[in-house]
């Protein structure tokens, strides 16, 4: 005491003091500390931020979430421009079988691609068991299977479960593709694509067909209802049409480990590339000219190049339920990738006279010629 009051006149202001500066110190350590850091599992639970004393739940609300089937990764020595997720129904079977007709593991290597299927459990399925799948991937090791039961509502999972694999076995790509199994696109035009993008390797981005403006749906009558407990603003965030977008594997890792401890929202891409794109300030490149908003237009397109021989100015769209249509699709624009076909005057758009299947009811379908839009 002697000795403090000789160097500390006043010891309880003194006391004061470094009790102030403790605390400061303290806190801007809990603040640093802090910065950046995401529990990197995939388990749910409630989770004890220590830092912080905030409790946040992690959103995978699956038991031991684990793979059941697990897709070859990408090979370290093998140059891969870019690895193409694409979610598919346990069930699809035709369709990832049309995707693999058009391209297959080999043909798409040529061009520095590499492609994997997202799947779910579905035990219940009528046609497709899953000994079945697992011999699937047994011959083409292209399938990614989580341990949770395909449904509308758990494509969130899903979609997460890809960037997540992507972001963890195919780290050295330059981009990511999100597809889905339905979508249709021309395969051999896509470096080109990827190259046009000009996006600095370090920048997180999403390029998509960019949705603004959209209003949350409060009619329980409509597909897309959401009540307010799942989403409380009236407007989503910018984001891309989860049908086909572009990233890298920076922004997939931030983004899946961000939906780790963010609420699990069920409507997929607005969720990935809006909601947590959003926090993460990640930044959106429209490329919507590129894309065909109807398969009426896919057929059309594929129409004018077998009769017309013209060129095919769209590179993605719906195939409208055909699953062969990707396939046939491919089969045809590969006539115009060698440069045999002409150049439209009017973009597709404008000319197509797309042939709409209109069900009356009763007896035969009645095809009806119409102008769209
Ligand atoms: C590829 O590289 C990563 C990191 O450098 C390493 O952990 C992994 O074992 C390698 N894989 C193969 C198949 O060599
Ligand atoms: C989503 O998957 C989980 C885990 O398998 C399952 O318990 C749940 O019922 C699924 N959701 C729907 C809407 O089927
Ligand atoms: C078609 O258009 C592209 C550019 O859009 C051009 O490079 C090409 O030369 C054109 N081909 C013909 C046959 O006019």
């Amino acid at each position: 005491m002697k000795i403090m009051e000789m160097f500390f006149p006043r010891p309880r202001l003194a006391a004061a003091l470094l009790g102030i500066l403790t605390t400061l110190i303290v806190l801007y350590l809990l603040n640093t500390s802090n910065k950046d850091v995401y529990i990197n599992i995939l388990e749910p639970g409630t989770y004890r931020n220590n830092d912080k004393n905030i409790k946040f739940e992690i959103f995978f609300d699956i038991k031991n979430f684990h793979y059941i089937l697990n897709a070859r990764k990408c090979e370290n020595n093998t140059k891969i421009n870019a690895l193409i997720i694409v979610t598919s129904y346990f069930g699809n079977v035709e369709t990832r079988s049309a995707m693999r007709r058009a391209f297959s593991e080999e043909d798409l290597k040529q061009i520095n691609l590499k492609r994997v299927f997202l799947l779910g459990v579905a035990p219940s399925d009528q046609y497709t068991r899953q000994v079945s799948v697992q011999n699937e991937n047994k011959r083409f090791g292209d399938i990614i299977q989580g341990n949770f039961i395909e449904a509308y509502r758990n494509l969130t999972y899903k979609h997460v479960m890809g960037l997540r694999w992507a972001a963890q076995n195919c780290f050295n790509v330059d981009f990511i593709i999100k597809m889905d199994d339905d979508t249709v696109v021309n395969v051999e035009q896509l470096p080109k694509l990827l190259k046009s993008l000009k996006t600095p390797k370090s920048q997180n981005f999403i390029a998509g067909y960019v949705l603004r403006n959209m209003l949350a749906i409060r009619e329980p009558a409509n597909k897309w209802y959401v009540t307010q407990d799942e989403y409380s603003l009236p407007m989503y965030p910018t984001f891309v049409s989860g049908w086909f977008y572009i990233t890298n594997p920076n922004t997939a890792e931030k983004i899946y480990k961000l939906s780790q401890i963010t609420k699990y929202f069920w409507i997929d891409d607005t969720f990935v590339s809006g909601i947590l794109a959003q926090k993460l300030k990640v930044k959106h490149y429209d490329i919507s000219k590129y894309y065909a908003e109807h398969s009426e237009y896919m057929e059309c397109c594929l129409d004018d190049i077998r009769s017309k021989n013209l060129n095919c100015d769209v590179l993605v769209g719906p195939n409208g339920g055909n699953n062969n249509l990707f396939y046939e699709f491919n089969n045809a624009v590969g006539i115009c990738n060698l440069h045999l076909c002409k150049n439209r005057t009017k973009p597709l758009k404008e000319t197509c006279v797309a042939k709409k299947f209109v069900h009356l009811g009763r007896g035969k379908p009645q095809v009806h010629n119409y102008k769209l839009h």
